[in-house]
Parts: C-alpha cells; sequence; structure tokens
C-alpha cells in the first residue's frame, strides 16, 4: 500500500503593509488578517465575525476596502495594504482619526479601526463617482456625473458594511461628514 503523499500546507510570501514589505511563512489557510495580527504584531486590525459581516477586520487592499478575515494570505503575495496603523499616528493622525475623536464617534472603539479603514476607502470611491444603492442618479449619468455628493444617508449606506455594536452610528456619520465637508 502506498503511503500517503505529502502535500505542502504553507509557503513563503511577502505582503506589503503600509509601505514595508514583510516576507512570512504563512499556512495555507491562514487570513491576511491572521497574518496581520499574529505574524506581524499589526493588531489594530480586529477580528469580530471572521466571516465578512462585521467589517472590523477592513483594510485598504490596493488601495480599495476589503475584509481582510475574507482575503487567504498566500493568495496576496507581493500585493499592498494599508491598515490603520499606516493612517496616521499620535504625532500625525489622520484627518477621519480626528473626527472621530473630536465627535466621539466610539464607546469601546472594537469597530473603530475597521470603520476607519473603510471610510478611507469610501471616500475614494464616492470621489471617483461609484454610486452606492441608495444614489438618485440615472444609471447611464453616473459614469459621467462626477464625485457622489455625499449626505448622511449615503454615508449611511456606503458604510453599512460596518457594524458597530456600541451604537456609535450617528457620531461616526458626523466624523466622516466632517471630513467631507
Ligand atoms: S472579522 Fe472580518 S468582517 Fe467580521
Ligand atoms: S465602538 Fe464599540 S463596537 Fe463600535
Amino acid at each position: 500500500m502506498n503511503s500517503p503523499q505529502r502535500t505542502a500546507t504553507s509557503s513563503t510570501l511577502t505582503l506589503h503593509v503600509n509601505g514595508t514589505p514583510y516576507t512570512v511563512t504563512a499556512d495555507h489557510r491562514a487570513t491576511v488578517l491572521d497574518v496581520l495580527r499574529e505574524q506581524l504584531g499589526l493588531t489594530g486590525s480586529k477580528k469580530g465575525c471572521d466571516h465578512g459581516q462585521c467589517g472590523a477586520c477592513t483594510v485598504l487592499l490596493e488601495g480599495r476596502r476589503a475584509n481582510s478575515c475574507l482575503l487567504l494570505a498566500v493568495a496576496h503575495d507581493g500585493a499592498s495594504f494599508t491598515t490603520v496603523e499606516g493612517l496616521g499616528d499620535e504625532e500625525k493622525p489622520h484627518p477621519l482619526q480626528e473626527a472621530f475623536v473630536e465627535r466621539d464617534s466610539f464607546q469601546c472603539g472594537y469597530c473603530t479601526s475597521g470603520q476607519l479603514c473603510s471610510a478611507v476607502g469610501m471616500l475614494a470611491e464616492a470621489s471617483a463617482g461609484h454610486p452606492s444603492h441608495v444614489t438618485a442618479r440615472p444609471a447611464l449619468e453616473r459614469a459621467a456625473a462626477g464625485p457622489a455628493e455625499l449626505t448622511r444617508e449615503e454615508i449611511r449606506e456606503r458604510m453599512s458594511g460596518n457594524i458597530c455594536r456600541c451604537g456609535a452610528y450617528p457620531h461616526i456619520v458626523d466624523a466622516i461628514e466632517d471630513v467631507t465637508l
């Protein structure tokens, strides 16, 4: 009887995170979120549901927001990510970070890094003219219409993938609105 064939269960790969290349050996089942937190020590991105439902793990992948709990690290060799650690720091916070503090947009803070990364991605999407479910533009006009106007309804809809169990939603919208004005 033949012995079972050995198959590789991990690979060496490089993730570019906040401008720094990190080469790691990761299990093929490891998500980008797990590699960020457990191998790179970047614990700003949070694990809430681990199923793409809550947005706590949101990062920017090549500038677009993504749930890092749904991304297999092995499938992202060479990719570039921005995490909350890359948005700003105490010395030079991102305008959204300042607005979140100013507007008291968090209680426990568990969702906040995901909210911030999502908001950064969302502002870029709106600025590029991408419509949301509530954008009241005829489809044919969307491409030529330029940046989408960010009403509170638009902000709520566009941020609806980020759950806040503390219910800080009104203040989160206030903070994002401050940055868009
Ligand atoms: S932990 Fe990724 S969406 Fe909830
Ligand atoms: S501030 Fe607690 S979950 Fe959002």
